[in-house]
């Protein structure tokens, strides 16, 4: 009995990361207020930071930084991998990975207020010139 219940809490734990595609993701990016024309740049973005995964976790960086999340949002600066909620973000990195994007959108309109789609790396390789088509979205 109790081994069922620890097997159906790990399986709701699985299924807190949400898969986007394209158009689910331009849907939810909609509701979450992102610009109309900024739209196929979030996109191409997000394919290449995190394959439109929300608990995407990147290779360690450089610097022994880590980054989180569909946007991959740097723990250096933005959120706080261990501890209360903080950095700029003021936000756990743990809070940036889960199927609610409330808070990583909130903390990239942040980002991207300082620094544009250049704060991102991937954007600016594989974005700059060839974005994706959303008309079908
Ligand atoms: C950070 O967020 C917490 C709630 O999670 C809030 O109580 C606190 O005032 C916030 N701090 C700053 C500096 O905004």
């Amino acid at each position: 009995m109790t081994r069922i219940v620890l097997l159906g809490l790990v399986l709701v734990a699985a299924c807190s990361a949400r898969q986007f595609d394209k158009c689910s993701l331009v849907k939810e990016l909609r509701q979450h207020g992102f610009p109309e024309p900024q739209m196929r740049d979030w996109v191409c973005l997000v394919e290449k930071e995190s394959g439109f995964r929300t608990d995407a976790v990147g290779r360690l960086n450089g610097d022994g930084s880590w980054d989180h999340g569909l946007f991959q949002v740097n723990d250096r600066y933005w959120c706080t991998r261990d501890g209360p909620p903080g950095l700029e973000c003021n936000v756990t990195c743990a809070a940036l990975r889960t199927d609610d994007i409330g808070a990583a959108a909130a903390c990239v309109k942040k980002i991207f207020a300082r620094h544009g789609f250049g704060g991102w790396t991937a954007w600016t390789k594989h974005c700059q010139g060839a974005k994706p088509d959303i008309s079908m979205c």
